[in-house]
């Protein structure tokens, strides 16, 4: 049941921090730091290409994933919708190695892509929470979430618990293939073992998220902005929105706005930002001067170094807790579900069931 919590949804964000924590400890010695995992088809140090696919918020996972194997495992990497990657035909050439993300393990899609890679010679592996699901039965390696079931149609905990199993094995690839040495991957795994705390840290923290609800409620259109590994997160908070408050809401790489969505903005559209300091930090807040200089209203969420600089002409800086940028993405996922979360509790929406969408899409 929901126990205590209004919706499941609520209970569910509340279950990041234990969800994270679980997977992490499937994956990382505390003694050494060191990332281990299960056996897998293929050899990491000698992949040529690794490809990843999936639909909804399991897309934006692959994508923010594709950032790590690239800059952290220097492994060639792309990231496809699956309902894209399906019909596209792809040229392959044999002996790489696709993984396939889905919380319901059942999503048509995927399934279709899966089929087209193994065709084209490709290892398969899937990465699900839904033990014996027809996309575990039909890989040759399953790697498993243990988010526990996620009821609310709009997915939460599966969404970190696959970017945490995404975040292990790029660490684990990337010293496989001689990227990171043991320093450098003990000092990323403690930088992962602490979003957990800070994870609980902003959930306890929710009446400035529940304020910033009260602003965006009335809003008809909002933009989030996001560079790197940030892009994607934008891109799930503008998912989120609109499949839970029905606000039409765009993700854009934030140096996409002066390519046309700067177009869009004008006082009535919150920008919300996702900028972390970092190296993108400069480049993000640039963009994001250029949208307040047209009347935009900067919404940022940063950290305390961040903060200082934003304030100069964002109307709200959100502040959490200062992390390497590697596990930015992750800490960043849940104050955007809990905006979409209390932004539909004000408007009175069907929080659990959002009209017109299933929990598991297996059809095409
Ligand atoms: C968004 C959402 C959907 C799912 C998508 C994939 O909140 O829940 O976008 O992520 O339908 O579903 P699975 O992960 O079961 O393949």
């Amino acid at each position: 049941g929901k126990g205590n919590y209004r919706h499941f949804m609520e209970k569910e964000l509340h279950e990041h921090p234990a969800v994270i924590g679980d997977t992490l400890r499937q994956y990382v010695d505390p003694a050494t730091r060191a990332v281990s995992r299960p056996a897998l088809p293929f050899d990491p140090a000698t992949l040529p290409r690794l490809w990843l696919s999936g639909c909804g918020s399991a897309f934006i996972v692959c994508q923010t994933a594709r950032y790590w194997f690239e800059t952290i495992a220097r492994l060639p990497c792309d990231a496809d919708v699956a309902s894209e990657l399906r019909y596209r035909d792809p040229p392959m050439t044999g002996g790489g190695a696709a993984m396939f993300v889905s919380q319901s393990g059942e999503t048509a899609d995927n399934l279709a892509a899966m089929k087209l890679l193994r065709t084209g010679g490709q290892s398969i592996v899937s990465v699900v929470n839904v033990p014996e699901s027809t996309m575990s039965r039909e890989s040759d390696a399953t790697l498993m979430t243990v988010a526990g079931p996620e009821i609310s149609v709009a997915s939460t905990k599966a969404f970190t618990a696959q970017l945490s199993v995404m975040a292990c094995l790029a660490l684990n690839f990337a010293r496989a293939r001689g990227a990171i040495d043991a320093e450098e991957e003990a000092r990323l795994t403690t930088a992962l073992l602490e979003v957990p705390e800070h994870a609980a840290r902003l959930l306890d923290a929710s009446a400035e998220i529940e304020a910033l609800a009260e602003d965006i409620k009335g809003a008809r259109d909002v933009l989030y902005l996001g560079r790197g590994s940030m892009f994607p997160i934008a891109l799930e908070g503008a998912l989120k929105l609109k499949e839970l408050s029905y606000i039409h809401a765009e993700g854009y790489a934030a140096g996409e706005m002066k390519h046309g969505p700067i177009a869009l903005i004008d006082d009535s559209v919150p920008v919300i930002s996702l900028c972390p300091s970092g190296p993108l930090f400069e480049k993000t807040a640039s963009n994001l001067q250029e949208a307040a200089a047209r009347g935009g209203r900067i919404i940022a969420f940063t950290d305390e170094d961040g903060a200082q600089a934003l304030r100069r002409f964002a109307s709200r800086v959100v502040v959490l807790p200062k992390v390497d940028p590697f596990v930015a993405p992750i800490l960043h996922a849940i104050p955007v579900q809990m905006l979409a979360y209390h932004v539909a509790v004000l408007k009175g929406t069907d929080v659990d069931q959002p009209r017109n969408l299933a929990k598991a899409v297996t059809v095409e």
